[in-house]
């Protein structure tokens, strides 16, 4: 994934950074003596240093001075006040930084770090179990193979695609704030279960592995999803009953509506 014996930083190792860390060791891309990481709190990073053997500091600099890329998991008000610094600049001259930032923008960063190539990523806290999906955005200076490098990086831990930055906003409504949508909706069918005399640790199964499976069945057959459901469909049965139901409710329309608000609060992030 790095030139053979690089190293990657990641500073602000919190919960997506120690995600990627994680998918990095499980799928041997890189061994924990190639990953070095940053924190706030010296707690935070002799735990991490524990339970990954990473080298683990609060020192943001030597991070980015001893790696050959780097991840920025920073939240987004902590970007600035760690990258826009002239020692930052010259340890991270010429290397790879991805930023995940929400709302933070490849001209922002650019700003702080004009002579890195630069990646923006929009990854979503599934990456925490592997099922995760990335987006990645290039950067003026970023090639092909910085692209290559950042997909495999994030295909560690799920999907990754790359889309163009114009996409950015849209991506975070509907790939890292979609997962409380989506916690949304299995707790709301669980609760028709419970409602029904389904205790709830049972209902709550179920409707998880329902929302699963489905949605695994829309990535591996490559179906529309209205194909599939109506497979599920037979005339004057319960299935179409429910679907009706929620038709209804205008579920459609409120879950896509979901996403473009969600996408109209994203375009404001980041913005000072
Ligand atoms: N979580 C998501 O679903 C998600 C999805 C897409 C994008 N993002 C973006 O990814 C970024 C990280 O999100 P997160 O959820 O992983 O946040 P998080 O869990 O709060 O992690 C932030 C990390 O930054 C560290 N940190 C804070 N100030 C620092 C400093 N000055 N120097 C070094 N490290 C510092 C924190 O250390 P301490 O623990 O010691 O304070 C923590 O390890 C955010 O910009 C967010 O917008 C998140």
């Amino acid at each position: 994934m790095l030139d053979n014996d690089g190293t990657l930083g990641v500073l602000g190792c919190g919960t997506v950074g120690e995600a990627i860390v994680r998918g990095l060791i499980r799928s041997g891309s890189l061994a924990p003596a190639r990953l070095s990481v940053s924190t706030r709190r010296t707690e935070a990073a002799e735990a991490l240093a524990a339970k990954h053997g990473v080298r683990a500091t609060v020192d943001n600099l030597s991070v980015a001075r001893e790696a050959s890329a780097v991840l920025v998991s920073l939240k987004p008000q902590q970007l600035q006040g760690v990258l826009d610094a002239e020692e930052m600049r010259a340890a991270l001259r010429g290397k790879l930084v991805l930023s995940t930032a929400a709302g933070v923008r490849l001209e922002q960063i650019r700003r702080w770090l004009p002579e890195s190539p630069l990646i923006r990523a929009m990854p979503n806290t599934p990456c925490t179990i592997g099922e995760g999906m990335t987006i990645v955005s290039r950067g003026p200076l970023a090639t092909d193979a910085h692209v290559r490098t950042a997909v495999r990086l994030f295909q560690t831990v799920g999907r990754c695609i790359e889309l163009e930055e114009k996409s950015m906003d849209v991506v975070t409504a509907l790939n890292s704030s979609g997962p409380a949508f989506a916690y949304l909706i299995i707790e709301a069918l669980a609760e028709g279960g419970v409602m029904m005399g389904l205790r709830r640790d049972v209902a709550m199964e179920i409707a998880a592995q329902m929302l699963h499976g489905s949605a695994r069945m829309v990535l591996q057959t490559g179906m529309h999803p209205a194909a599939l459901k109506d497979q599920v469909t037979t005339p004057a049965g319960c299935t179409i009953a429910g679907l009706l139901t929620l038709e209804d409710g205008r579920i459609r329309s409120v879950l896509a509506r979901a996403v473009e608000e969600a996408t109209r609060v994203a375009s404001r992030l980041g913005q000072s």
